[in-house]
């Protein structure tokens, strides 16, 4: 562990009760980060049952995992930050219950940590395959700068690769399997990759890409099991009695928020910690950010669940704000994020449910795949995706902001600035 553990129990040192902040990654980090720099001075204690300091997941499929990016450039601060800002930060430490009543977390080791404000950031846990046979040696999931180690020292030139799933991990690790020379078969239960994200038109695009990398791509298939030998896995069987060899398998199905300790404790839960717009819970002194929280927002009227980097960078300040009684404080930003696969790189701002939209438009060179696409319902632009294409994302995030109806012809027009549609 690095950083600070001064070992805050009962009621924060004696004084008076500190905000608790359970889940020390890139959401917890933020929020205390966020508390200090709105002026509050009292105590912060930051607890989280990984051992390492906060640190961020993107490089964790991307720059780390190809090696490229150093161990030291994933962390949110450095090591003395914490210290410097007065932040307890408890790391190793999983928090095993919450007493709303008495304003109290318990630890799993049986401390007590008491809390004036408490704030959830526990984000999301991989789902895990459900096939018999997925518990042995070289199944791999990715969620830690771990699991980002294990799955790099599998990714040997000519290392057989079946990566389960094609959504953003199954395809960020088929690029950096493919970079790395391994060959790689990526197993897909829908008909084409990131399906429900982006819909045919654009998912078309990802296949297409990877195809080209020389990814073995194979769609609308059940995994029925994994099959090994001596407890590791060296091969995958599909229900239509399919084999592939395989030296190891990435399991990327998607993730599920952490909510057991909500829960547990009677929060209302429902597709995450449900909050308002001031990403307060059901309980007045607990609020939620990051990946687990399921937050009202003002500009779709409805609570939506961000699973995105961004959302973990910005959610805490308000949450922060808002605990601090600043009741201006409320989350109304549009969803972004961003992801890098070969020479591929994107932005997306947005939001659009699967099928929830009627129209996509491209502008720009989409089989150049230098384009960007839109999402459009009722001639009102939902989302936007630049692919290798920069420095579009503040117009349009305007443009979805306004709820305007666009022209569709200047929409796919390149020289139509984005700004006077
Ligand atoms: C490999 C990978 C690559 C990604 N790439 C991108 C990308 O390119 N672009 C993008 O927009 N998004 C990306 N994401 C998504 C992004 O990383 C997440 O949205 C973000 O990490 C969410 O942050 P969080 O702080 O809310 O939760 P998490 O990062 O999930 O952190 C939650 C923390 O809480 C801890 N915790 C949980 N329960 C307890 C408990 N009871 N007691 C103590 N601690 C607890 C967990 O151990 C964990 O450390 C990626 C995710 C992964 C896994
Ligand atoms: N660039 C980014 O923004 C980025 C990168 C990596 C991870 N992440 C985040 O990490 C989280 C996890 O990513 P993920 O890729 O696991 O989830 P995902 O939801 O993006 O994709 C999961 C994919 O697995 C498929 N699938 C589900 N069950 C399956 C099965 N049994 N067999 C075959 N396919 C199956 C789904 O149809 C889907 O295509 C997400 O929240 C994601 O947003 C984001």
């Amino acid at each position: 562990m690095t950083g600070t553990d001064n070992g805050t129990t009962g009621s924060g040192g004696g004084q008076e009760r500190p905000i608790v902040i359970v889940g020390a990654s890139l959401g917890g980090a933020k929020a205390a980060e966020a508390l200090r720099g709105a002026g509050y001075q009292g105590g912060i204690v930051l607890i989280g049952e990984e051992h390492e300091r906060p640190y961020e997941r993107p490089p964790l499929s991307k720059g780390y995992l190809l090696g490229k990016d150093s161990r030291e450039k994933i962390y949110v601060h450095p090591p003395q930050w914490y210290a410097e800002h007065d932040v307890t930060l408890r790391m190793g430490t999983a928090v095993a219950s919450i007493d709303l009543a008495g304003h109290t977390v318990t630890l799993a080791d049986d401390g007590r940590v008491e809390y004036a404000k408490l704030l959830l950031t526990t984000g999301s846990v991989p789902r895990r395959l459900p096939v018999p046979g997925a518990d042995q040696d070289g199944v791999l999931y990715l969620r830690t700068a771990e699991d980002s180690d294990r799955i790099r020292a599998a990714l040997r030139p000519g290392a057989r690769i079946v990566v389960i799933g094609a959504g953003w991990i199954g395809l960020e690790v088929a690029a950096a399997a493919r970079t790395s020379g391994a060959e790689v078969t990526v197993l897909e239960a829908l008909e084409l990759p990131l399906l429900r994200v982006l819909g045919r038109e654009v998912a078309e695009v990802f296949a297409e890409l990877h195809r080209e990398h020389g990814v073995d791509l194979r769609f609308g298939v059940k995994v029925a099991e994994l099959t090994g030998d001596g407890g590791t896995v060296t091969g995958v069987t599909l229900a239509d009695g399919t084999t592939l060899a395989a030296d190891a398998v990435v399991v990327g199905i998607g993730i599920a928020p952490a909510t057991g300790l909500a829960e547990a404790a009677g929060l209302e839960v429902d597709n995450g910690i449900t909050t308002d717009q001031h990403l307060r819970t059901s309980d007045p002194d607990v609020y939620a950010a990051g990946d687990v929280a399921n937050a009202f927002h003002p500009l779709f009227g409805k609570h939506i669940r961000v699973e995105h980097w961004a959302n973990a960078l910005n959610q805490p300040q308000t949450a922060a704000r808002a605990l601090l009684g600043q009741p201006d404080a409320v989350y109304d930003r549009v969803p972004y994020f961003f992801s890098d696969q070969y020479d591929l790189g994107l932005e997306y701002v947005g939001y659009v449910e699967p099928d929830g939209y009627d129209q996509v438009v491209f502008r720009g060179d989409r089989a150049g795949r230098e384009f960007i696409a839109f999402w459009l319902s009722g001639g009102r632009v939902l989302a936007g995706m630049n692919v290798n294409v920069w420095d579009v994302t503040d117009p349009i995030r305007e443009l979805v902001r306004s709820g305007r109806v666009v022209d569709t012809k200047a929409l796919a027009d390149p020289n139509v600035p984005l700004q006077e549609l």
